[in-house]
């Protein structure tokens, strides 16, 4: 596995935020943005859609192994996840990471291709071409706890401040890939006209992964054998992917460890221990303001 340089990396700033299309973004989503919106989906491509944080890593994960985690050691043991699995609108041109590009040299097939965008930025081509799609959802409360650790230990997003600080942006969707609000009732939305969507829910993900790896299968028709389910649904258990280098993103060099480990707690409920019940109960009448208009409902605890 090759490790990317970083002596030409300027990270001695972070990123500014700024507004794209009506969504907070940092430059390295939209440098690359006219061959985003003019990538060439394939009707067999199966994109992975999250707002971040959400569990994209796992599904990625598991949508690999279901794929090609038989027959190809190779893969399994030098590639990490995230060059199987490319970041359609990341464009890190010092690190030579280019997502629409990294999608384009996919040897495999399916593609397995990973976005944060909300659903109204994600290229016509993936609807003209009824490509699958896998988006994953995750409750506010614990989205935003994971979103505010991931902005503390990853040195290209903007500062998240304090944790009161951080809470405040995200109640005002100014995270960057915009309000967590808009993006899952947006893909919700999208489920119901657009029936090549499966929404899975982290939270179901974490009561019962075989179920959902099931539900995965029948979904994408599938015919895997129930012991190499079981095998896979061992495989993506949170201690195993946080062992295994090829996905616990040990490899990212802008990532900072010691501040905040990419597999971090993988919990339901892990917001209690960040929330006052000031913040809670804020954070509650925001939710019901913005989340009125959408039947999407998630569990905060399990
Ligand atoms: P926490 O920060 O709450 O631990 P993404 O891949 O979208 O960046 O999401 C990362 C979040 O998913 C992190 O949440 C990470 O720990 C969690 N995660 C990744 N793999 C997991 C697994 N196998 N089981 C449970 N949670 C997992």
């Amino acid at each position: 596995m090759e490790i990317p340089d970083m002596s030409s990396l300027q990270l001695h700033s972070r990123p500014e935020m700024f507004d794209f299309e009506g969504i907070s973004m940092t430059h390295f989503f939209t440098d690359n943005w006219e061959k985003v919106k003019n990538f060439q989906a394939r009707p067999d491509d199966i994109l992975i859609a999250t707002y971040p944080k959400a569990g994209t890593t796992w599904v990625s994960y598991i949508l690999d192994l279901l794929y090609f985690g038989k027959d190809d050691l190779e893969r399994q043991t030098s590639q990490p996840i995230y060059e199987r699995v490319p970041f359609l609108e990341s464009c890190f041109q010092d690190l030579k990471v280019i997502g629409t590009e990294m999608a384009d040299h996919l040897p495999t097939s399916p593609r397995l291709i990973k976005t944060h965008l909300p659903v109204q930025l994600v290229p016509k081509s993936f609807w003209e071409q009824n490509s699958r799609v896998v988006y994953v959802g995750r409750n506010a409360k614990d989205n935003a706890v994971s979103y505010f650790h991931f902005d503390r230990m990853n040195k290209v997003q903007p500062e998240p401040g304090d944790w009161n600080n951080f809470l405040e942006k995200f109640m005002k969707g100014k995270n960057v890939f915009g309000p967590w609000y808009d993006h899952v009732s947006g893909w919700w939305e999208k489920k119901q006209t657009y029936s090549n969507l499966l929404y899975l829910f982290y939270e179901d993900l974490v009561e019962d992964t075989g179920r959902e790896v099931e539900r995965l299968c029948s979904f994408l028709g599938l015919s895997t054998s129930v012991e190499e389910r079981e095998k896979i649904t061992k495989e993506v258990q949170f201690d195993a992917m946080k062992q295994n280098n090829m996905t616990n993103h040990v490899t990212v060099p802008v990532m900072d460890f010691k501040i905040s480990p990419f597999m971090r707690k993988g919990k339901v409920g892990d917001w209690k221990c960040h929330f006052t019940v000031a913040q809670n109960e804020e954070f509650d009448e925001v939710y019901k303001e913005k989340m009125k208009n959408t039947t999407v409902k998630f569990r905060t605890e399990i």
